[in-house]
């Protein structure tokens, strides 16, 4: 009787192994790839490089903007598209002349090349950066900060700051107060808190203006639904945005202009803020070239815009594990995803491989910025020299790793754009 349960138990683990054994995953590049790779071959190129598809950017731009709801603007979130070229197609495409910048020399480059762009921060910057950005200011370019900038102040203790640097340099700040709508990441979190700094605002009219409010949600659509459904989220989110418009208007009717920027979203949450929602505009920039932490039911009609390509060096049979284990043949006996080594040239980006597919890395070995290996089955049929392709989980950071980003247009045509300068100096 205990033979025969062995025996059955053992049959069962025997087809369960068998029903998880991995089927392999490979194929070879698709047309898209197959085209891009050929550019690559036919621009000689040999290092990885950061490929933004111009054709699939524009139809982002244009789905964003058919979207956006009557009456809310839109502002483009500079820091997730950190070329200036790049920005600059986004702004013809879009027809927007807003940014919203979080670092101080992307900020000088800005006003430096457009001097027609209104410049929201994203952030609350140390008055030491705000300082350093008038002291670089181009004179005489046509920017006028005192029209063009919003400082983002999250404190009366920031905003004593900024008043005194204001005073220092005979300016007028425009100010925008960050709000927390429930996100936690700082800003006034009780719209009597709004009191403190409108009053200072108020007694210093020469030097201090009330530009708007800056409320991001990007908390909205986070949690489990169990937790919090996005539309509760959403729902209190403006709720909370309303009670400072509220607390401006009737408390502070001096201070009211029809004109002020109510902002917030972002890529996660633009699409939910309909005519109801109590912002006048939106930002968004992620979207546009659609990482991997993008692939979000609300934004499935955006399309993947920007690829880092990086050549094959080293094609190795088998899965080559260091050591005296069998943990490499074992492994690729097991899962035929594992049965071929492929070291590239670079590797541990904020990335995920995307063609050819069925390609992973090992995370056994281990990650490499220099060589880094992944493992895929035969069937990608790749050979030395020729290119894989991953996906960016994000592009503020990533797109900033390779140098000129190479812009392609529907007929493949090549254009170089380097990136945003990140500072020399302090
Ligand atoms: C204040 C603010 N607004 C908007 C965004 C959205 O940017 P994106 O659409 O690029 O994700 C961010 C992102 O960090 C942000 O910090």
């Amino acid at each position: 009787m205990k033979r025969r349960q062995f025996l059955i138990g053992a049959a069962a683990v025997g087809l369960g192994a068998w029903w998880l054994k991995p089927g392999d995953r490979g194929a070879p590049h698709n047309d898209y790839f197959s085209n891009l790779q050929s550019t690559l071959q036919s621009l000689g190129a040999g290092r990885p490089l950061l490929i933004i598809d111009r054709q699939r950017l524009a139809a982002n731009c244009e789905r964003l903007i058919e979207n956006l709801p009557a009456g809310k603007a839109f502002r483009i979130v500079a820091k997730s598209l950190p070329s200036l070229a790049l920005i600059r197609e986004v702004m013809a495409l879009t027809g927007s002349q807003r940014l919203m910048t979080f670092h101080q020399p992307f900020m000088n480059a800005l006003a430096a090349a457009e001097p027609g762009a209104d410049l929201l921060l994203g952030k609350p910057m140390p008055v030491a950066a705000a300082a350093q950005f008038y002291a670089e200011l181009e004179p005489d370019n046509g920017f006028d900060p005192a029209a063009q900038v919003q400082w983002l102040i999250d404190s009366l203790a920031r905003l004593e700051q900024y008043l005194a640097l204001a005073q220092s340099l005979q300016q007028r700040f425009r100010i925008s107060i960050e709000i927390d709508v429930g996100l936690h990441r700082g800003g006034l979190r009780q719209a009597e808190d709004i009191d403190s700094l409108l009053n200072l605002i108020r007694q210093h009219p020469q030097h201090l203006q009330l530009a708007g409010l800056m409320g991001y949600d990007a908390h909205v659509g986070k949690m489990p639904g169990f937790i919090e459904s996005t539309e509760t989220s959403l729902r209190k989110s403006n709720a909370i945005y309303q009670s400072f418009v509220d607390r401006i208007r009737n408390q502070h009717s001096d201070l009211w202009r029809d004109d002020l920027i109510l902002n917030g979203a972002g890529s996660p949450t633009i699409r939910l803020h309909d005519e109801s929602s109590p912002l006048n505009e939106v930002s968004a920039g992620s979207c546009l070239v659609k990482g991997t932490d993008f692939d979000l039911p609300l934004l499935e009609d955006f399309q993947p815009a920007a690829f880092i390509a990086t050549p094959v060096l080293k094609k190795l049979d088998g899965l080559t594990m260091p050591g005296p284990l069998p943990i490499g043949s074992l492994w690729q006996s097991w899962d035929p995803n594992r049965a071929t080594t492929l070291f590239i040239y670079g590797g541990k980006w904020m990335a995920k491989p995307e063609s050819p597919a069925g390609l992973s890395e090992n995370s056994l070995y281990g990650s490499s910025s220099n060589q880094m290996m992944l493992n895929g089955s035969a069937s990608q049929q790749l050979s030395v020299d020729d290119w894989i392709f991953l996906r960016p989980t994000q592009s503020e950071a990533v797109l900033l790793q390779f140098g000129d980003l190479l812009a392609l247009d529907g007929q493949r045509q090549a254009q170089w754009w380097p990136p945003l300068d990140a500072g020399h100096g302090r």
